[in-house]
């Protein structure tokens, strides 16, 4: 094996969901951290396609400019990492050109937010091609993205969260009307319709009337023939950093933050979350701090219930009363240094920097599942 003097990390970034241009944001954020004395940076982006194409490594063209979301290009040639353990190499080709490699990877830092990159998928390819990577593996990935299966880990471990009904496919399709009386008479207005596996608020609605109910679920499954509804709780939404100790002996939990959406969003939906500037972030949150210690703690089982590694955001909702609910879990959770997971654990005394370099560290020491 090729021995190089700094680290080779590959940042792979864009993607196909939604989220594509936040994660090019996030992208450029931890190149910008990386110091190239230790590391030597190959920025990998993944078109809205889903093309795999080499970019220049130049952290300004990934922010926001004069209003405009950053993207990936699609330049000519491609760029092929291969499932082959024996072969880390990364190929780029040219049409016309001979291939030419960029050299052995040695950590893989995937910075894909949503569907195919946060659910698992990237992840698998990264484990059949035996290149270390950062975060969590293909089960902690999936469990997490899909609300479904995440509810019944996270009940199990003895967690708290909104009252749910799941309307797979094969329910609507043989007979909507009985998967819809179903969600009626277990829960009550309003309810959260959800896609199982999305992101961003994408495909979500509030509904407060049950006449808008098909409706909603027809919009969820245009994103995951899986639906979860859910019955909409009161309470401050409150997010939880998780890393994992670089001792190996488990998880810690950041301090914690408070979401507040202004305005006139009925909820924390994609406009609040990325486009309109009503959304107030509090780190860390005005708990008690016995609430504080709560979440903290159930933001570390959660992290356990789904076989989350290295970090995950944690997501709450708590009522007046304190009692804490869970909500979802981020694999791999906005990551510009005024998201909120680098926020929290900069609150916690951990610096941007740091953290993405405490990362890349902690999947290279890390020992995946198989052999
Ligand atoms: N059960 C609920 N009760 C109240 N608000 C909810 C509920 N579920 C979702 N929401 C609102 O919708 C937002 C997005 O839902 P969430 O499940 O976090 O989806 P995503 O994975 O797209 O972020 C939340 O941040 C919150 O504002
Ligand atoms: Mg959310």
């Amino acid at each position: 094996m090729t021995r190089h003097r700094r680290l080779r990390v590959a940042v792979v970034f864009g993607g196909r969901s939604t989220e594509h241009a936040i994660s090019c944001i996030s992208a450029g954020s931890v190149l910008r951290a990386l110091d190239r004395d230790t590391f030597e940076v190959v920025p990998v982006g993944i078109t809205r396609e889903g093309r795999w194409v080499l970019t220049a490594d130049e952290p300004d063209r990934l922010q926001i400019s004069a209003g405009v979301m950053p993207e990936v290009a699609d330049t000519e040639g491609a760029l092929v990492l291969s499932g082959d353990p024996t072969n880390r190499e990364l190929v780029v080709t040219k049409p016309g050109e001979v291939p030419r490699t960029l050299g052995d990877v040695d950590v893989v830092f995937p910075l894909l937010h949503g569907p195919f990159g946060e659910d698992g998928t990237i992840q698998g390819l990264l484990e059949l091609a035996g290149v270390p990577y950062v975060g969590s593996g293909v089960l902690g990935s999936a469990a997490a993205m899909d609300k479904a299966v995440a509810k019944t880990l996270l009940a199990a471990a003895g967690l708290a969260q909104a009252p749910y009904v799941v309307v797979t496919d094969r329910q609507w399709i043989a007979d909507a009307s009985t998967a819809l009386a179903q969600v009626r008479d277990r829960l009550t207005l309003p309810v959260f319709v959800k896609p199982a596996r999305a992101g961003s608020s994408v495909g979500i609605t509030k509904v407060k009337e049950w006449a808008d109910l098909e409706p909603a679920v027809v919009v969820a499954r245009e994103h995951d023939p899986k639906v979860v509804v859910e019955a909409g709780l009161v309470g401050r939404e409150i997010e939880c950093g998780v890393l994992d100790r670089e001792d190996g002996s488990g998880p810690e939990a950041s301090v914690c933050a408070e979401i507040t959406v202004r305005g006139d969003h009925e909820f924390y939906d994609f406009a609040a979350k990325y486009l309109d500037a009503v959304t107030q972030l509090d780190v860390p949150a005005d708990l008690p701090p016995a609430v504080g210690e709560r979440v903290r703690a159930a933001a570390c089982v959660a992290f356990d219930a789904l076989g989350c590694e290295d970090y995950a955001r944690v997501d709450f909702f708590v009522t007046d009363e304190g009692q804490v609910f869970v909500n979802e879990v981020n694999t791999i959770p906005g990551f510009t240094p005024i998201s909120m997971f680098p926020r929290m654990w900069q609150a916690s005394g951990l610096e941007y920097p740091a953290l993405v370099e405490r990362l890349i560290r902690g999947a290279l020491r890390k020992r995946r599942g198989l052999r």
